[in-house]
Formats: C-alpha cells, structure tokens, sequence
C-alpha cells in the first residue's frame, strides 16, 4: 500500500504540540516524555484511532512509534493518510520509519542480522534533524532494536545514516520535512538524543520549546479556574504525590473552594496522618477533613485472612467513610482525581491490544451516589516525573515528592492473613526504622520501594540472658522501572545488619528479621 494523499509542506502548525502515533513500540511513552522534555507538549494515540481524533490534535509535528511487526507482513499496521494529510513534519522512528517508507514507495525487508543493543551511525547528510551532530568522527553511537529494515528509499528521501546493518539507517526529504530513523533517539543510550527530538520538535516543526513546570501551572490554574467557577471542588488525599499535588494546584488555583477528605485508615506508616495534615492544613492551608477510621476497618477486617477479600472490605469502607464525609460538606459540585497520563494511556491503549501493560490501582473513593458530581482531573496529561516537578514548584516538601509508592490497602496487604491492631503498631514501628536507615545511608533514593512486611508466625530468639518467643520481620527493596518487574535491591550487608539490630533490640515482640531475595517476576513486589 502507498500513501494516496501527499503532504502539503507549507501548511501552518495549528498549535504547538506535537502527536505521537503508537505502534505498540516499547518506548512510546519515552518518545513523549522525551518531546516534553524538549519543552514541547506531546500525547500518544494508537495508529488506528479515529482520524477525526487525529486531525482534532492540531499537531504541529507528528512522531511515528516504534512496533513489533513488521511491515513486510500483509495486514501489518500502517500510517492512517490523514496523517499525511495534515501537511506537518513526520518522523518516522524503527517500525515507524519502515511504515513511512513503505507507504511512500520504498522497499522494506528482513536484514541479514537482526540489530539489537549498540550500533555506530555514519551522519551522511546535512540535514535538519542530525546534520553537523557530530563534529570529530562522524559516527554515532546509538541503540537498535529491529529485524526488518528499509532496503530502497522511496522517491524523493535521500539517506542521511548508514550503518553496518543497515546502509540506510535514517532518511530524509527535507522538502516535504518527512524523517526516518531506524535508531532510538528516545533512549538515552543514543548520543545526542534528546538533541535528535528537540531539532526536529522545535526547529523541524517549529514550536516554541517553552513548554516547562511553571507554565503547566499557570496553564492549569487558569483552566481549573475557568471551569470551576465558584463552585466548590472534593478531593481525597491519601498522602500519596498524585494526590497531594492535585491538592496543592487546586489550592492555588481556587484556595478555599477545596475542600480535601483524608481517611486515616489505621493502615497507614508511622505518624503518616498527622504529617498529612502538617503539609496540608497547616503548612499550607489547604482544608483538611481527617476521618479517623482505623476502628472501622479493624473492625471490618478482624477474622479474614484472604488477600483479596481484605482488599475489597478496605476497598468498601473506604469509599463509605469517605462518602459520609463528603455527603457533609455543603455546595460541592466536582470530585477531583489524582489521575496521570500513563493511566489514561493504558485504558487508551486497550483499542490496539498492544500497548504496555502497567497495573493501575485505585486509591480514592468513588462517588458518593447521592452527590452528582463532575470529575477534574487536572494531571492527566502528565507524566509522574512532571508531576513532581509541579509539586516541587507548588512548594510541597522532597520527603513527599519523592515518597516510594504505598498500596492503596496500605499495611492490610503488608500483615500477612489477618490484620490487628497489635500487628499494624509492630510492623509500623520496624518500617519506619528501615526507612529511616534508609535515609540516613543515602539508599532510599537509590531503591525504588522499600518497605517491611509482617509475619504472623512466632520465632525462639535470645536476649540478655531470657528467651523470647516473638514475631517474624520480613524486610523488601526493589529496583524497578515500571513496577512490572523488579529486581530485589542488593543492599549492603552492613546495612542490613544494622537495620536487623535496630529492629529487634528496639521493638519488644519481634524476633527475627529476614530480608526477602525474590524477583518479580515470578514474585510480586507486594507480599498479599
Ligand atoms: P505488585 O505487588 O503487584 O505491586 O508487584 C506493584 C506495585 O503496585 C503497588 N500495589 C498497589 N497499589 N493498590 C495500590 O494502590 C493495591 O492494591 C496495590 N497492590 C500493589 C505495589 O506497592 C507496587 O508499587
């Protein structure tokens, strides 16, 4: 199949923004984080959306993912023509090279070797997008993944990489501004990478670059303002950054017209409601409803010892207490949700079937029936590290910018079978020494969770001359980069050691500290 529709090179940008079309490529969601960090807006939408969508984006550029099939299969995904209807730069990166190619003429095939990892790029053009990148030696070092590869350039594009597997790794027809690489740029293993996307985001397509934390805000605040009005908004904070930022953007956005709902589960870590409440309603003045309910969800869970049974009893009063609450507050007319984007592209990317699989957990309550409310969610189109930044520049403090995930159930699924009181005091007191140790060694930044998990099962120890008969630590840290793998962090023998001291000399009733070694897969991160 060729493209019927020839691009009009001279047409204006709509806007500044640029769009991403995925093929199911495993680094999509980098290229648009990769485009934002250049400064230039950017959303992902699956190669077979509605072309009315397509063409609604108002792209000023558009980037063509990588994928895992290839284009010298029939019925392979291709480039829908309104794509190239819309007239506006294209770069096409691996699959998305070899789609371009093949829908403008040119030939695409199986390479002799198939290229994965390092690969060295001859520059060969002095073209826009890697003309001049490198000045001394003009190859480049860049990361490959691909079997197929583009054998004949259609006419018009001439090349302007080459490199030992792949004589015609990058094309251009500078004239109608259509690009290909066969290499990442998005990954930062390939030299000058981000320079590669702020070229051709910027330079090719023209947009401004200007697109940062401070700008998002003043973006933000206007939008929520003039959607809000008046009216006064509901949010449930759950000490998590999603939230709290959403708390701190409304908050700066409409002051008091926010009202938040905390529910104090009695799951939660050490002194964690009232730092809570330090942040937000003190430090910050945000209005905060703290509904205690620790009594409420032992109650509730006392005699289950089934993982998924106690995650939908805390699932159950939690939107319960949290609905009480709300259905107390006068005037209000919208629930807001800490909602990102990588939430909203995994729902998104259920119409391909091929996008990544991230877990997605839900911490905030739902509607309470009664109240029809409408929903703002004013961070679904960013990505969590610029949420943190907006947090940061908002003024919340690093400790919770920078917090490791907690489950939704909290230490309901960390107290192995049945949850008490009695258990959740231990084992809050052993996290909070570990995550201290943490801190103090300079490791919690290093891991990207870390937590304790306690054993419901009794241990014979010794101290001081009398035998104890006590319950049973298990200590977790990952390394992980989405959550869907993780590896078990390889943390210092003498830290642990220290950790295990701590742990057993300071709290009476445990006995034994034991460090968990298991990957995910086959293990979860989570012990229930
Ligand atoms: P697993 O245990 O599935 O955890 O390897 C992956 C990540 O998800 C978190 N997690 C949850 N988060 N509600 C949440 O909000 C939950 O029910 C839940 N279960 C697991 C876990 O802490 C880890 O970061």
């Amino acid at each position: 199949m060729s493209a019927h529709t020839k691009p009009s090179p001279d047409r204006a940008p709509d806007s500044s923004r640029i769009l991403i079309i995925d093929f199911g490529g495993q680094y999509t969601q980098l290229i648009a984080r990769r485009v934002r960090e250049a400064g230039v807006y950017s959303e992902i939408l699956p190669y077979d959306a509605d072309p009315a969508d397509i063409e609604a984006f108002g792209a000023s550029g558009i980037v063509l993912s990588g994928g895992p099939e290839s284009v010298s299969v029939e019925d392979s995904p291709r480039v829908h023509p309104i794509v190239f209807a819309l007239g506006v730069p294209i770069l096409g990166i691996c699959y998305g090279m070899q789609a371009l190619a093949a829908q403008f003429g040119g030939k695409v095939a199986a390479a002799d070797h198939r290229e994965f990892g390092f690969a060295e790029v001859d520059l060969v053009g002095d073209d826009p997008l890697l003309g001049g990148l490198k000045t001394g030696s003009r190859a480049l070092k860049v990361w490959m993944s691909h079997g197929d590869r583009v054998e004949t350039l259609p006419p018009g594009f001439s090349p302007i990489a080459a490199s030992a597997n792949a004589p015609l790794a990058a094309m251009a027809d500078v004239k109608r501004r259509l690009y290909g690489v066969q290499f990442h740029p998005e990954v930062t293993h390939t030299e000058h990478g981000l320079q590669i996307i702020r070229r051709f985001a910027v330079d090719i397509c023209g947009c401004p670059g200007d697109w940062t934390p401070s700008n998002i805000i003043a973006e933000h605040i206007d939008r929520v303002r003039a959607s809000v009005g008046t009216d006064r908004v509901l949010l449930g904070l759950s000490g998590g950054v999603d939230s709290s930022v959403v708390a701190a953007l409304l908050h700066a956005a409409i002051g008091d017209q926010l009202v938040c709902v905390f529910v104090d589960t009695g799951l939660l870590r050490l002194n964690e409601g009232d730092q809570v409440m330090r942040v937000f309603a003190e430090h910050l003045g945000v209005s905060v409803i703290r509904a205690d309910a620790e009594e409420r969800f032992l109650n509730a869970l006392e005699g289950v010892a089934d993982p998924e049974e106690k995650r939908k009893i805390i699932g159950r009063v939690f939107v319960e207490v949290f609905d009480e609450h709300a259905a107390d507050i006068d005037g209000v007319k919208w629930l807001a949700q800490g909602t990102i984007y990588p939430d909203v592209i995994e729902s998104a990317g259920a119409t391909t079937g091929k996008a990544h699989l991230i877990k997605s957990h839900h911490n905030v309550g739902g509607l309470p029936a009664a109240m029809k409310l409408d929903l703002i969610e004013p961070l679904r189109d960013l990505f969590k590290d610029e949420v943190r930044k907006i947090g940061t520049e908002l003024g919340l403090p690093d400790v919770l910018i920078h917090r490791h995930p907690f489950p939704g159930p909290g230490l309901g699924v960390r107290i192995l079978g049945e949850v008490k009181k009695e258990y959740a005091d231990l084992l809050r007191r052993a996290d909070a020494v570990f995550i201290e140790e943490l801190r103090a060694s300079g490791l919690y930044d290093k891991v990207s969770q870390a937590f304790a998990v306690f054993l419901p099962v009794r241990s014979v120890g010794v101290m001081g001359d009398g035998r104890k008969y006590d319950y049973v630590i298990a200590l977790r840290a990952v390394e992980t980069i989405d959550f869907m793998t993780a590896a078990w962090a390889r943390l210092p023998y003498e830290f642990l050691d220290r950790v295990s001291r701590r742990i057993i000399n300071e709290i009476p009733g445990i006995s034994r500290v034991t460090y968990d070694i298991s990957g995910k897969p086959p293990a979860t991160i989570e012990w229930e």
